[in-house]
């Protein structure tokens, strides 16, 4: 049986499955049930995820969790997690009621504004083409005008279009490098369809013979949005941040920031931590988690060093802690409100626009990061992680609720290990 198809796409999900099944399982009929137990009898809504991509055999579930208890600003929410890692959920919601009784969480948006760009090559003289340019400019806003009627409408559109000469970095590579308010929505759609406009209309001139020397390569946004900017943060008094200990355990808690600031092994793994908050939400409220990813990333390297995305300080007895990050979000347009359970996600948080999204995305952050670093400085990670895990072993071994509970108990004081669980089942079920 040949693994490679023609029409692959053309076949029914059934058809599909039963080529793949013949192809690579033997035809083993096990695997059609694994991939069809996941299909939802309420067709409507099984008929919705197969149209959010191409070619789909079946539905891949993630867990989703409700962290509550987070103040932000003053506002109380339960806030949506997407996530498969366990620790995650617990640590949000420990942190969120750790900081509910110091004042909260608080956060601003610092900027909005996103980008995109039409990549060019240009042999030509450098004079002439910014003199092309400037006498087209109107032009290039005129012809999108259509494109961002509703835009405008709501507060947002185009906010500039400005040629740059990036030939020291690249022969004869120039850009126009095009700024956006997209207010609730990512934007990505529009920002394209605007981009794509405009080069059309950079190369269009009836008058000179100008535009053959401009040869356009692309027009795509960026998700690198250093400038669509939020800051989270949380201080309270030392002595009210441990019961113990606690101006060493806060002095610990700055070293472990700094040592992520000055060694870029220690700084992903930190920034990963912060991006298990962060990408929980982004997926619950159907947001671009890679482009978060991407953006996120690039803004921790924008020194030219990879660094901590978060800050902390003590000073004159207070203890700050901060994180700043690019997001770029909607709460309209895309996923947001078409799979249900992301517009489940923005009416638990009360339909917040893209501005509180970005808040709320960047206390997720800020508290998975406060939860990781303090137990890292204090406790050590595992403790939690192990006993979440004991969860898993103990659930793929299939003991019962009664079996479950001894485990647990058993394991209170002891060390979590693959094989030290699987031994204690293998020695209870003996006993019984
Ligand atoms: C694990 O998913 C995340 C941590 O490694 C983050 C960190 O080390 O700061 C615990």
């Amino acid at each position: 049986m040949p693994k490679t198809v023609d029409g692959f796409s053309k076949l029914n999900k059934l058809e599909k499955i039963q080529w793949l099944v013949s192809a690579f399982f033997n035809n083993d009929e096990k695997v059609t049930k694994v991939l069809m137990q996941y299909w939802n009898t309420n067709k409507v809504l099984q008929d919705l995820h197969d149209d959010f991509i191409e070619n789909t055999i079946s539905n891949f579930y993630l867990p989703y969790a409700i962290a509550p208890n987070f103040i932000i600003n003053g506002k109380e929410y339960a806030i949506p997690m997407t996530i498969e890692e366990s620790s995650v959920v617990a640590a949000a919601s420990l942190v969120a009621k750790f900081w509910s009784t110091r004042g909260g969480f608080k956060a601003r948006v610092i900027s909005t504004t996103k980008i995109g760009q039409v990549h060019f090559m240009y042999e030509g003289d450098k004079e002439s083409l910014k003199n092309y340019f400037a006498s087209k400019k109107e032009d290039l806003l005129k012809v999108t005008k259509e494109i961002t009627k509703n835009m405008r409408k709501r507060g947002g559109g185009i906010l500039n279009i400005e040629l740059r000469n990036k030939t020291a970095e690249l022969e004869n590579y120039y850009q126009l490098h095009v700024t956006f308010n997209t207010v609730d929505s990512m934007g990505a759609n529009f920002i394209n369809t605007c981009l794509e406009a405009i080069a059309g209309e950079f190369k269009k001139d009836t008058t000179t013979s100008f535009v053959q020397d401009i040869d356009i390569v692309m027009s795509i946004l960026s998700n690198y949005v250093p400038e669509c900017l939020v800051r989270a943060e949380v201080s309270c008094n030392v002595e009210d941040l441990y019961a113990e200990n606690s101006e060493v355990l806060a002095q610990k808690f700055v070293q472990a920031i700094q040592i992520a600031n000055a060694e870029p092994h220690r700084a992903v793994t930190h920034n990963k931590g912060i991006m298990n908050g962060v990408d929980a939400v982004v997926i619950a409220t159907g947001n671009d988690f890679r482009a978060i990813e991407a953006g996120v990333h690039a803004y921790a390297s924008k020194t030219g060093t990879y660094k901590s995305l978060t800050n902390a300080t003590i000073e004159n007895g207070i203890f700050k802690f901060w994180i700043e990050i690019p997001l770029a979000l909607g709460t309209v347009g895309g996923l947001t409100k078409l799979h249900p359970l992301s517009k489940f996600s923005l009416e638990l948080l009360e339909n917040p626009s893209a501005k509180e999204l970005m808040e709320i995305i960047a206390v997720a952050g800020l508290a998975q990061n406060f939860a990781a670093l303090r137990a890292l400085t204090t406790t050590g990670i595992q403790k939690g992680h192990m006993k979440m895990h004991l969860t898993n072993i103990i659930k793929q071994l299939g003991a019962s609720e009664e079996d479950k509970a001894f485990l647990i108990d058993y394991f209170e004081h002891k060390t979590v290990t693959h094989n030290a669980v699987v031994e204690a089942y293998e020695r209870l079920m003996q006993d019984k």
